[in-house]
């Protein structure tokens, strides 16, 4: 049996170059944060996996009952040949779209792309074992840096799921979507999971849950810097702090030292002193509205082709489409 094809766009010495530049641009000084691509370490990944179970982590839910029903659909729409699925981590719903797809006929190749190498080869091994005659490309790279990586050919659709848009600030995701326009072509569709502005106290608990579960994931990204730039951060000396901005209308996820502290990162030479309470950003997860959607993508070029939700109105999943098709 065939592996799939592995592409690493992100040798260990790229990673480890921009982790250092991240982590000195966001931590040498306040106010202070870092991007949550570096949460998916392989137990980051692995405890993102658990969130997803939780009871009060609604969205994976969500957007899999509305997959089940408009998967049939989905293929029949776009037609696709190449499903491309950004930041696919352990491709758990992607099955329903593969399944569609190949039941419509169209089905040729799987490429999913992620930052967390090791966790993404694996799933992209099962999903190998489990479609035989898939040709299976896996992309390990970063899809705010590589998307001209992209294979081309054929109809494609490019599955960006979870609401991780979500993650990227309204300029990020600005240069996101307009960097998918360049590379995508008439034919070429997108699928989109958004999760919905909706009562903030279900939302605090989507990233407070009960167990503790999302509390470890926040502070995974310390254990990554100690491990990766043997920094000594004691990541159970910080509450975990999730809280929604009701301006921005998104979730803020945020690391609080108890007490204050003193961090050394040897291999960026940086002293870190941080006052109790004085707190680091490690995520944003915005929350979207149908008509904001619309705007961002058509600024970008894509025209919102449809717009499904769950029953309860908590999870959007979309299909969109290069204007001028
Ligand atoms: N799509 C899955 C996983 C979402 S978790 C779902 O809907 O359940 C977010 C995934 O995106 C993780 O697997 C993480 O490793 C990946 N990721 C985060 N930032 C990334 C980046 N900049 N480039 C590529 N992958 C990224
Ligand atoms: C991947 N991403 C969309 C998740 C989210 O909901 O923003 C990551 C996450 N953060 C806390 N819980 C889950």
């Amino acid at each position: 049996m065939h592996g799939p094809v592995v592409e690493r766009h992100l040798t260990p010495d790229d990673l480890a170059k921009s982790l250092r530049q991240d982590v000195y641009d966001g931590l040498a000084a306040p106010p202070r944060s870092l991007p949550p691509k570096w949460f998916y370490d392989e137990r980051g990944s692995e405890l993102f996996e658990e969130i997803t179970r939780l009871e009060e982590y609604y969205l994976t839910r969500a957007e899999k009952a509305i997959l089940r029903e408009r998967a049939g659909e989905i293929a029949a729409a776009t037609g696709a040949e190449t499903l491309i699925e950004l930041g696919a981590g352990s491709g758990e719903k992607t099955r329903l779209l593969l399944d569609a797809l190949r039941a419509a006929g169209t089905l040729r190749r799987y490429v999913p792309v992620d930052v967390s190498g090791d966790f993404l080869v694996a799933s992209a091994r099962r999903i190998g074992a489990e479609y035989p005659g898939l040709a299976v490309r896996a992309l390990v790279a970063d899809f705010e840096r590589h998307l001209d990586a992209l294979p081309g050919g054929g109809r494609r659709l490019v599955a960006f799921l979870g609401s991780t848009a979500g993650n990227l600030d309204p300029e990020g995701r600005r240069s996101f979507y307009g960097g998918l326009r360049s590379v995508l072509e008439p034919g070429d569709s997108l699928l989109l999971g958004f999760d919905l502005v909706k009562d903030p106290d279900r939302l605090v608990a989507a990233y407070d849950d009960a167990r503790g579960v999302t509390a470890e994931f926040n502070r995974n990204v310390l254990r990554v810097i100690n491990r990766e730039l043997g920094a000594d951060f004691v990541p159970e000396a910080f509450e975990h702090v999730a809280a929604w901005d009701a301006g921005q209308e998104w979730m803020e996820m945020r690391l609080r030292p108890v007490d204050g502290q003193r961090v050394s990162i040897p291999e960026l030479d940086l002293e870190l002193v941080l006052g109790a309470g004085e707190e680091i950003r490690t995520e944003i997860s915005a929350k979207f509205r149908r008509e904001g959607v619309r705007a961002e993508l058509e600024r970008a070029g894509f025209a919102l082709e449809c717009w499904w939700t769950d029953p309860p109105g908590d999870f959007a999943l979309c299909v969109a489409r290069v204007i001028g098709d």
